[in-house]
C-alpha cells in the first residue's frame, strides 16, 4: 500500500474478499429487480449463483440466457418452494418477488434454514411481518431487508447528525416524498395490482422515506397512526405507460399519516406516485437545539434533493449551516448485497434487521387500516417479536 493511501477509508466493496470460501445463492423471482441482485452478486467473488426460480414457466431460464449466465450449471424452478426443497446445500436466497409473495417465500426459506435477503417493502401487512420475524428468530438465520439507501453517504450523514446530539431532543419529523406523475409499471402491472403488490406508493417508496427518518432517530416503536390513502390517478389511462393498465389499478397512489412514536416524537408523513403538485415537501427534523432540512427526494435511491441544512441559534441569532453533499464511493446496491453476504459468511448481525423494519411495516399497515375505518388506530406488537 502506498503511503498516500494509508489514511483512505476503505468502502465495503473495496474490502478484500476471501473467495476461497464461496456461498451458494438462489434468486426467487426473476423480474425487474432480480437483474440488480444478479449484477451485485456477480461483483462478489465469493458467491456462486446456483438456482433461479419464477412462477412463470420459462421465465427464470430466459432471464439466465438474457444475462449470459452459465445455464448448464444452473438449476431452474417454477416456485420458491421447489427451489428450497431441491437445493439442500443452498446458503441464501434473494426474495425478489412482488410484495404479496414476500412473506410466504421468506418464511419458507427461513424454516428450511436458508438465509434471506428480502426486497423492500418487508411485506404487505403487520401480521405477515410478525410471522416473518417469528420464523427468523426460530431459524437463527440472517434476514436482511433490501433498503439500499441505508448505504448512501448522505443518508448516513442524516443519521450521524441526529446521533451527534446536534439537534437536541427530536420531537417532530415531517417526511415523505414522491412524484407528480410516476406510477411504476416498468414490466407489467405487478406494482399496481392488489393481488400482487397489496400496497402501492406506500409500499413502493413510502417505506424508504420512513426508513430514512426512523433509522436516523433509532427506530422508535410506533404507538398510533391516523392514516389516509387514495388512488385517484392510477385509474386514469394518461397516468400509465399503457392505457389498458388503468383498469387493473387497485392500490394507493397517495398516502398520508400522523404517527405517534415512542419517546414523544410526532411523525407527519405523505407519499405520492401521482398528484397535482411538484413535491410533497422537504423532510424536516425538529429538535430542541436545532432543526434539519433534507430537501425533497424521490426516496428510493438514497439521493437527497440538495445539501442538508441545519437551523440553529448562534449567540442568540438564527444561523443556518449547510452540510455539503457527500460523494459515494461505489454503488449502494452492491453494498447492500455485500453486507448481506458478509453477514451470512461471518455470522454477523443483519445489516438491515427486521427488528427495525417491522416498525416501518407497522406504520404502513396502520395507515391502510386507519384509512379503511376512518379513524386513528393503536399499534401493538406481540412481546416475542420485539
Ligand atoms: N430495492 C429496489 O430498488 C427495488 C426496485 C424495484 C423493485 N423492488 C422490489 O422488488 C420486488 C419485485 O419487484 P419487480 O419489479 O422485480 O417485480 P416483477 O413483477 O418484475 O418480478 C417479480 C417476479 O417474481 C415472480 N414470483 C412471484 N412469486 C413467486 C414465487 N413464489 N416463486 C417464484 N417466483 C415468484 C413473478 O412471477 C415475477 O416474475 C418488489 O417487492 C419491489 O418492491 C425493489
Amino acid at each position: 500500500m502506498s503511503i498516500l493511501d494509508a489514511y483512505k477509508e476503505k468502502s465495503s466493496n473495496e474490502r478484500e474478499v476471501d473467495a476461497s470460501q464461496k456461498i451458494k445463492v438462489g434468486i426467487i423471482g426473476t423480474g425487474w429487480i432480480a437483474e440488480a441482485h444478479l449484477n451485485a452478486y456477480n461483483n462478489c467473488p465469493d458467491v456462486e449463483i446456483v438456482a433461479l426460480a419464477d412462477l412463470i414457466p420459462g421465465k427464470a431460464y430466459d432471464f439466465a440466457v438474457k444475462y449470459g449466465m452459465d445455464v448448464e450449471n444452473l438449476h431452474f424452478y417454477e416456485s420458491d418452494r421447489e427451489l428450497i426443497d431441491n437445493e439442500p446445500d443452498i446458503d441464501a436466497v434473494s426474495v425478489c418477488t412482488y410484495n404479496r409473495q414476500h412473506a410466504p417465500c421468506t418464511i419458507y426459506a427461513l424454516e428450511h434454514g436458508v438465509n434471506v435477503l428480502l426486497e423492500k417493502p418487508m411485506c404487505v401487512t403487520l401480521e405477515e411481518a410478525i410471522e416473518i420475524r417469528r420464523a427468523e428468530l426460530k431459524s437463527g438465520k440472517v434476514l436482511s431487508i433490501g433498503f439500499q439507501p441505508r448505504f448512501d453517504e448522505n443518508m448516513k450523514m442524516v443519521k450521524k447528525i441526529v446521533e451527534s446530539g446536534e439537534l437536541g431532543d427530536v420531537y417532530y419529523i415531517q417526511t415523505g416524498g414522491g412524484r407528480r406523475m410516476g406510477i411504476p409499471t416498468p414490466f407489467g402491472t405487478s406494482f399496481i395490482q392488489e393481488d400482487t403488490a397489496g400496497i402501492g406508493a406506500l409500499g413502493d417508496i413510502g417505506c424508504y422515506s420512513l426508513d430514512m427518518v426512523l433509522n436516523a432517530v433509532g427506530y422508535p416503536k410506533p404507538l398510533t397512526v391516523s392514516g389516509y390513502k387514495s388512488g385517484f390517478f392510477g385509474k386514469k389511462p394518461e397516468y400509465l405507460d399503457k392505457p389498458e393498465y388503468a383498469e387493473k389499478f387497485s392500490v394507493d397512489d397517495f398516502g398520508a399519516a400522523f404517527v405517534r412514536l415512542e419517546g414523544g416524537i410526532i411523525l407527519d408523513f405523505r407519499i405520492s406516485w401521482a398528484m397535482h403538485m411538484d413535491s410533497p415537501g422537504d423532510t424536516i427534523i425538529l429538535g430542541t437545539k436545532a432543526g434539519m432540512r433534507i430537501p425533497a427526494t424521490e426516496c428510493w435511491n438514497g439521493s437527497i434533493g440538495g445539501p442538508l441544512v441545519i437551523y440553529s441559534n448562534c449567540a442568540g441569532m438564527p444561523v443556518e449551516t449547510v452540510i455539503p453533499e457527500r460523494q459515494n464511493s461505489g454503488d449502494n446496491f452492491d453494498k447492500k448485497i455485500r453486507s448481506f453476504v458478509d453477514a451470512v459468511k461471518y455470522d454477523l448481525p443483519s445489516p438491515v434487521p427486521s427488528s427495525q423494519i417491522i416498525f416501518n411495516q407497522a406504520i404502513i399497515d396502520g395507515i391502510a387500516k386507519s384509512a379503511e375505518i376512518g379513524r386513528e388506530v393503536e399499534i401493538t406488537f406481540p412481546d416475542d417479536v420485539l
